[in-house]
Formats: C-alpha cells, structure tokens, sequence
C-alpha cells in the first residue's frame, strides 16, 4: 500500500492543534502571573492542565496551591506542587486560575464541563483574582445549553422535574456525592436563570459564574497570541 508522505494533517487534526495551543498559551500567560509566596486555587479541566506543569516549571518554592478535583490534585503533586485544603488556608486564595466552557461577551461564564463547577466557584470566589484561561472559540455570541448543574441525591426527582429540562449525566457523582445534571433550557437571561437554579431546592451549585466573579479572561488565539478581556472582578 502506498503511504502518501506529502499529506499533513487533516482539517480536523490542524483544528485539535489550534485548540490546544491556544488552551496552551492561555495557561501559560496565567502561570506567568502567580508570583512566590502566593496562594493559588487550581481548577479543572484539559486547559488547566496546561497551567500544572508551566506553573511547576516556575520553581517558586514558596507557593501553596488548593485543587477543585482529584485528577487535578494528582497531577499538580506529580508535579511537586504543594496541595493544602482551603481551610488551611484560612479559606482565602491570592489567585485562582481555570477553564472555561462558554464566556459571553457580557463575561459572563459556563462552567461545570468535567463536573467540578461547585469546587470551583468557592475556589473562584475565595480568591482575590480569578483568572480565567481559554481558546478562543470559548468565546460565544450568547451562551447556551447546557448549565452543569450538582444536585443533592435526596429529593433528586423532585428537583430534575423543577429544572425541567434537565437530563442526569452519565457520570460518577462528584467528590463530595452530588448527582451532576445539565440543564438544557433557553438561557435568555444568565443573571434570571442562575436565580433560578440557586432558588432550587436540590440545587448545590450551579455552572453559570456571574462577570463580579472574574477578574479577567486569557485568550489564547488561533494567531499565537494571548489576548486580555477585562472581567468585573477588580484586580487590586
Ligand atoms: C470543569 C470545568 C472546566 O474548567 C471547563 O469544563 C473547561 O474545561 P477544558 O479546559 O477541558 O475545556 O469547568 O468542571
């Protein structure tokens, strides 16, 4: 069979790769940003786990990290990143950086993809600077469907039929034990509808994070570059 040398990647393989590099150059300009001696919130996902190793490749000795999921624990100790609990930490963060499903041109964001959205907004939320990480086809006109969504196991058919529609992941529970489901309605307005998951009973946490939590967004483009969107979030 004869084996066509010339051919390079496919349009779906120079996609992935554009993808990645800007999940890539996100994550590094991030890393670039955590100074010694910070305390620092990791998130979750593929994009973060750029971040680890830029952040780890930094040799600041005197960092303290705390992760939202175990796969992210795992790999940041593996890197020989120092992994304390937000409560150790006095339940304040200088940093935290993560990914992100969807940022609307409002700032606001989706997230829960890998179904550690509850960690990672009282991560988020703890620090005084969220940053957020991502490839530039993150960013969307409008967001929609679907909005993770961690629901206590108690009561959870009473809670899918208020949220309706909603479907249950195919999923394990998170670390903590809530069921993840993704909402699949209209979001017409973020601000009207992330009320209306918070006002449900059963309802954990939510994957919507409003623009006062986000101190700016990183995007990493399909030029190489690393663009600055300012969130609402002050950075002091
Ligand atoms: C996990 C998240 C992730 O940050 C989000 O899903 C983005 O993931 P990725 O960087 O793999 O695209 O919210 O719960």
């Amino acid at each position: 069979m004869a084996i066509d040398s010339a051919s390079g990647p496919s349009p779906a393989e120079s996609e992935h790769e554009l993808i990645e590099q800007g999940k890539r150059l996100a994550a590094e300009a991030a890393a670039a940003l955590v100074r010694d001696e910070m305390t620092v919130g990791l998130g979750t996902g593929s994009t973060v786990a750029y971040l680890l190793p830029a952040l780890a490749s930094r040799k600041l000795t005197g960092l303290r990290c705390v992760a939202t999921s175990p796969a992210t624990e795992r790999q940041a100790l593996e890197l020989g990143l120092p992994v304390l609990s937000l409560e150790a930490l006095d339940g304040h963060l200088d940093i935290a950086i993560d990914g992100a499903d969807q940022v609307s041109p409002q700032g606001w964001l989706i997230k829960g993809g890998g179904g550690a959205h509850t960690r990672e907004k009282i991560v988020a939320a703890a620090a005084s600077r969220f940053v957020v990480i991502v490839s530039a086809e993150k960013l969307v006109k409008d967001l929609c469907a679907p909005v993770p969504v961690e629901l206590l196991r108690f009561g959870v058919a009473a809670s899918l039929a208020a949220l309706s529609p909603i479907e249950l992941r195919k999923a394990p529970p998170s670390p903590d034990g809530g069921l993840i489901a993704d909402y699949l309605g209209p979001i017409d307005d973020p601000a009207d509808l992330s009320d209306r998951l918070a006002g449900t009973p059963g309802v954990i946490e939510h994957g919507l994070f409003a623009p006062e939590m986000v101190s700016e967004v990183l995007v990493g483009d399909r030029a190489g570059e690393v663009r600055r969107l300012d969130g609402a979030k002050p950075v002091l």
